[in-house]
C-alpha cells in the first residue's frame, strides 16, 4: 500500500516525499514536470537512500491516472499538483481553472473507482483574501479570493466538501498554507522558479546572488508598523511535517477539514529582507515601488486548530528559513 503524491517533483511535494520516505512510508510520485525538473527525483533518492515508482503523467489525462491506480495499491493521496502563479492566472484563467479543477475532479474520480477515499489537498491562505477578513485568519472565516488562482482553491475546497458530505468514506484535509519558504537543510531540495521570481524569498535570493539589482518593495504605505506587507512565513520542512500529521488525523476523522498551516506570526517585507541579510551576509538593496494588485496588508494564521487537532506547530524561525534558502541558492547555483 502506498501514498500517491501528485506534484511530488515540485517545491512542497518534494520535501513531503522525502520526509515520508525517511519515515519508512511507501510512496508513488506523479508529475508532468510543467513546473519542475526530473533531477528533483534523483535528489529525493540521494537524500533518503530510497527508491519509489514515478509516473510522468498529467492529471488531465484520465488514462494515465487510471494506469497509476491500476499498477499501485494507493490508500491515500496528497494532492499538490496545480498551477500557482497569481499573475499568470489573471492572464490565463481558463488554463488555471482547467488544470486545477479538472485535474482534481479526474483525480477524485480515479480515487473513487479504486476505493481510495483519503485525500490531503494543498489549499492556500489566499482563500481568506476578502475585504471583510482581518488577520489572524481562522478556518471558519468566509472564503473568496482576488484572482483566478485563488478562486481555484475556493472552488476545489467546495467540491471536496460536497464530496465528503455525499459519502462518509471520504476523509479530506484542506490544508491552507500561508507563505512557505526555505529549503531542505541539505541544500538538495528547494525552490527554483524559472525566470524572474514573483515571490519575495526567491526574488531576494536572486538579488543576493547579484542576478537582480535590488528588491522592489511593493508598497510602504500599508497600515502596518513599517508600512510594508506582513505575511506568515513557514519553513517548507515544517509544512511537510504538517501533511504527515494530517495523514494520521484522517485515519479517525471522516469528512472535510480545513486546517491552517502557518506559524501565527507575521513578518514585514523589510523584516524578511533584514533576516536574509543576516543569514547571507549580503546587503539587499531596496527600492520602494507601487503596491502590487491584489495584495493585502496583513496575512497571518490563527494556527490554533492545527495545534489542537494535528498536534503540529511550526518550529523553525525566520533566520533558519533564510539560512536554508540561502544554502540551497548557493549550492544550486554551483551545480548549474
Ligand atoms: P510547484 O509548482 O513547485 O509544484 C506543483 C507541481 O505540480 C509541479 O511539479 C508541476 O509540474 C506539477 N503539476 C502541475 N499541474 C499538473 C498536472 N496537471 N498534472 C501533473 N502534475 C502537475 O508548487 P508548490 O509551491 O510545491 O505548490 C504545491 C501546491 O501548494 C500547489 O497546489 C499550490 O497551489 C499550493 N500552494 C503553494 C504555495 C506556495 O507559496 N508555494 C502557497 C499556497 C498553496
Ligand atoms: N513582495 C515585494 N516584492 C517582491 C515580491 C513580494 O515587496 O518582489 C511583497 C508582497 O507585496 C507581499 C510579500 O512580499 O507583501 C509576500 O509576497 P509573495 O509574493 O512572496 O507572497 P504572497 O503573500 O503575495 O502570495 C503567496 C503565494 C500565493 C498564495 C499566498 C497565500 O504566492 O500563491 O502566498 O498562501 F496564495
Amino acid at each position: 500500500m502506498a501514498i500517491l503524491i501528485t506534484g511530488g517533483a515540485g517545491y512542497i511535494g518534494s520535501h513531503t516525499a522525502a520526509q515520508l520516505l525517511a519515515q519508512g512510508e511507501e510512496i508513488v510520485i506523479l508529475d508532468n514536470f510543467s513546473n519542475s525538473k526530473p533531477e528533483v527525483l534523483d535528489a529525493i533518492r540521494t537524500l533518503t537512500g530510497r527508491d519509489f515508482p514515478f509516473y510522468q503523467a498529467d492529471l488531465l489525462d484520465e488514462g494515465q491516472l487510471e494506469q497509476v491506480f491500476q499498477e499501485n495499491a494507493i490508500h491515500t493521496v496528497i494532492h499538490f499538483a496545480g498551477l500557482k502563479a497569481v499573475g499568470e492566472s489573471v492572464a490565463k484563467p481558463l488554463l488555471y481553472y482547467h488544470n486545477n479543477l479538472t485535474g482534481t475532479l479526474n483525480l477524485c474520480r480515479a480515487m473513487e473507482r479504486h476505493g481510495c477515499f483519503s485525500l490531503v489537498f494543498s489549499s492556500s491562505a489566499t482563500v481568506y483574501y476578502l475585504g471583510c477578513n482581518t488577520a489572524p485568519f481562522r478556518e471558519d472565516f468566509p472564503l473568496g479570493s482576488t484572482n483566478p488562482y485563488g478562486m481555484t482553491k475556493v472552488y476545489i475546497e467546495q467540491i471536496l466538501t460536497d464530496l465528503a458530505a455525499s459519502d462518509s468514506r471520504w476523509r479530506i484535509a484542506l490544508m491552507r498554507y500561508f507563505n512557505p519558504i526555505g529549503a531542505h537543510p541539505s541544500g538538495l531540495l528547494g525552490e527554483d522558479p524559472n525566470g524572474i521570481p514573483n515571490n519575495l524569498l526567491p526574488y531576494i535570493a536572486k538579488v543576493a546572488l547579484g542576478e537582480l539589482p535590488c528588491l522592489k518593495v511593493y508598497g510602504d504605505d500599508y497600515d502596518t508598523p513599517d508600512g510594508t506587507g506582513i505575511r506568515d512565513y513557514i519553513h517548507v520542512c515544517d509544512l511537510a511535517q504538517g501533511h504527515i500529521c494530517a495523514l494520521d488525523y484522517l485515519k479517525d476523522n471522516p469528512g472535510a477539514h480545513p486546517i491552517n498551516l502557518g506559524s501565527g506570526k507575521g513578518y514585514s517585507v523589510l523584516e524578511v529582507a533584514d533576516a536574509f541579510e543576516r543569514a547571507s551576509g549580503v546587503k539587499i538593496p531596496r527600492v520602494i515601488a507601487p503596491r502590487r494588485d491584489g495584495d493585502i496588508a496583513r496575512s497571518y494564521a490563527d494556527a490554533s486548530l492545527a495545534k489542537e487537532i494535528l498536534h503540529w506547530e511550526a518550529r523553525r524561525g525566520i533566520d533558519e528559513m533564510c539560512r536554508d534558502a540561502w544554502n540551497y541558492t548557493l549550492l544550486h547555483r554551483q551545480q548549474n
